[in-house]
C-alpha cells in the first residue's frame, strides 16, 4: 500500500470515514443549506497554546476532522487530558500533567500534519525539551521548516537534528528576542508567538502573517493573560509574562472550506448558503468571486453562493493575507474551466499547487502548467522566486474520469470536477479531504449530490 493510501485511509478512519471511493453521478446542481465550523488552521493551533496554561482551557466549534484528531493525541501522549465537553463541538483541555512523551509515541504521529512544529515552544517552557518527528502536511511543495528553526535559536534553543525528526532543549531558558522572517509564514509567526508569550522580556516579530486565523490565535493568548500588540507594517510586539491561564473561546469559521463550498456551487451552477462564512475573513475570494460571474447575498449568519452570469475569465495572484489565499485556488479553478475566455492563476506561496490539474485535463478541461511562470518577474519568497502559473481555457465540458486524490484542497476539487463533469467520476483516496473537511459525505447528501459510496 503506497504512502498516499496509508494517509488516506488513517485520516478517513480517524473521523469515522469508512469509504476511500466515491463514484459520482456528476452534472447535477448544488442546492441547499451547509455550515461550516471553526477553521482548521486556527483550532489545531489553540490546541497546541491550550499547553501553556495552568489550568482548563474551553474550545468551542471544533469541527471533526483528522488534523484535529492527529493534534489531540499528540497533546494526550504528552499527558493533556482532552475530554469533549458539555456542548456538541466542544474540547475542554486540561494541560495540568504535561511530560515529556516516549519518542516512539511521537514518531507514530511522522507524516501526518505540520502542527507538531508548533509544539516546540510550548513544551520548551513546560519540560525544558522536545522532540518533534518528521512533518507531513500536503504534498504541495518542499515546506520548509528553516524559518521556524531559526526563531527558536533566537530565542535560545539547542537544536539537534535526528533521523527520525528534532530534539530541541532550552539550557538557559527562552528570552525574547527580535525576530525578522523573510516571508511572512504563518506557521512561523505563530511559532514566534508560541514562544514569546513566556519567554523573559519582550519579543519583536518583524514581517509576521496577519491571517484572520493567526488573529484568532492572538485573541486566545490575550485570554490567557498574553501581552500581545500589532504595529503597523507587519510588526507584533509581545511582551513575556511568567504564567498564562487556561482560555474559554470559540474558533472563527473556516474560511477555507466556505470558499470550497462556494466554488462548488459556481462550478455546478447551483445555488447554497454556507452558514458560519464571514464576509470580513473572505472579502479577496468575494471580489474575485464576483468578477468570475458568481453572485453572493451575505447574512449575520452565513453567505448564499450561486452563479449570477456567464462565467467569465479572470488573473489571480495567490498572496498572503489580505491577498488572495493560496488554499482558494484550487477548488476556484474548475469553476474558472467553464468561464469563457482565459483565466491565469499564479501560485506565489507554494512551488507545486497545481498537481491536481492532471486530472482535470484528463476529464476534459485545458490547463497549461507553466513551471516557470509567464513573465519572469521574481515572486514573493527570496531564495526560491516562486512563480508558477496556470493557464486555464475555457469553456470546456468536463467528461466522468477515474482519479484520484492528491492533498487536502486538490482532493476537494477533484469532488467538484465530479460534481461538475457529465457522467459517472470515480474519486478514490477521499479520505484525505477528511483533513480538513468535516463530514464532507453528508454535506454533499445534503446538497443534492447524485454518489455511491464503496467501502474499505
Ligand atoms: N516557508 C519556508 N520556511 C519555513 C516556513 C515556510 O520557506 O520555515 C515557506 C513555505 O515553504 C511556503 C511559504 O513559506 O512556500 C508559506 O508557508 P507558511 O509557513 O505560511 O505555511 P504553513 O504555516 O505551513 C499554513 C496553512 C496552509 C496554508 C498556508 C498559507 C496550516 C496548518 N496550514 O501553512 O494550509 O496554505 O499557511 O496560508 O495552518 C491547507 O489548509 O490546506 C493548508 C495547506
Amino acid at each position: 500500500m503506497n504512502s498516499l493510501v496509508q494517509a488516506s485511509q488513517a485520516a478517513g478512519s480517524s473521523v469515522g470515514l469508512d469509504v476511500d471511493r466515491i463514484t459520482i453521478n456528476g452534472g447535477l446542481p448544488l442546492r441547499g443549506r451547509i455550515e461550516v465550523k471553526g477553521a482548521k488552521n486556527l483550532v489545531t493551533k489553540a490546541m497546541v497554546a491550550s499547553l501553556l496554561g495552568e489550568n482548563v482551557s474551553v474550545l468551542r466549534n471544533v469541527p471533526n476532522i483528522s488534523d484535529v484528531r492527529v493534534v489531540r493525541s499528540l497533546l494526550e501522549i504528552h499527558g493533556v487530558d482532552v475530554t469533549e465537553g458539555e456542548n456538541p463541538n466542544e474540547l475542554r483541555l486540561d494541560p495540568t500533567n504535561v511530560e515529556s512523551a516516549h519518542m516512539e509515541e511521537i514518531d507514530a504521529h511522522a507524516g501526518f500534519s505540520r502542527i507538531p512544529i508548533l509544539f516546540c515552544g510550548p513544551l520548551l517552557h513546560r519540560l525544558g525539551a522536545a522532540f518533534i518527528p518528521d512533518l507531513g502536511g500536503c504534498r504541495i511543495g518542499d515546506r520548509p521548516i528553516d524559518f521556524h528553526l531559526d526563531a527558536l535559536r533566537k530565542f535560545g534553543a539547542v537544536v539537534e537534528k535526528l533521523p527520525q525528526g528534532i530534539r530541541l532543549s532550552a539550557p538557559n531558558g527562552l528570552h525574547g528576542t527580535t525576530v525578522h522572517l523573510p516571508y511572512p509564514s504563518v506557521g512561523a509567526t505563530e511559532q514566534v508567538l508560541l514562544t514569546a508569550v513566556r519567554a523573559k522580556g519582550t519579543t519583536e516579530l518583524k514581517g509576521a502573517a496577519i491571517e484572520p486565523e493567526i488573529m484568532d490565535l492572538i485573541a486566545v493568548l490575550q485570554k490567557m493573560g498574553a501581552i500581545i500588540s500589532y504595529e503597523p507594517n507587519r510588526v507584533i510586539l509581545i511582551e513575556g509574562v511568567d504564567k498564562l491561564e487556561g482560555y474559554d473561546h470559540t474558533a472563527i469559521g473556516d474560511r477555507n472550506e466556505a470558499a470550497s463550498w462556494a466554488s462548488a456551487a459556481l462550478a455546478t451552477d447551483g445555488d447554497v448558503f454556507v452558514g458560519g462564512a464571514k464576509q470580513q475573513d473572505m472579502m479577496t475570494f468575494l471580489n474575485i468571486f464576483r468578477k468570475a460571474g458568481g453572485g453572493f447575498d451575505i447574512t449575520d449568519d452565513g453567505i448564499r453562493f450561486y452563479r449570477k452570469e456567464e462565467l467569465k475569465p479572470v488573473v489571480i495572484e495567490t498572496d498572503v493575507h489580505p491577498g488572495f489565499m493560496t488554499d482558494w485556488q484550487q477548488p476556484l479553478i474548475v469553476a474558472l474551466t467553464q468561464a469563457t475566455g482565459e483565466s491565469i492563476v499564479h501560485e506565489t506561496v507554494y512551488e507545486n499547487r497545481f498537481g491536481f490539474t492532471d486530472a482535470l485535463n484528463t476529464m476534459g478541461a485545458n490547463i497549461v502548467v507553466h513551471p516557470n511562470g509567464l513573465s519572469g518577474t521574481p515572486r514573493r519568497v527570496p531564495r526560491r522566486n516562486l512563480e508558477q502559473a496556470a493557464v486555464i481555457n475555457g469553456p470546456t465540458p468536463l467528461h466522468g474520469a477515474d482519479i484520484e486524490v492528491p492533498d487536502l484542497r486538490g482532493g476537494f476539487s477533484h469532488l467538484i470536477a465530479a460534481l461538475t463533469a457529465e457522467g459517472k467520476s470515480t474519486v478514490s483516496n477521499v479520505g484525505i479531504i477528511s483533513r480538513g473537511y468535516e463530514n464532507f459525505i453528508v454535506k454533499l447528501q445534503q446538497l443534492g449530490a447524485d454518489f455511491v459510496l464503496e467501502t474499505k
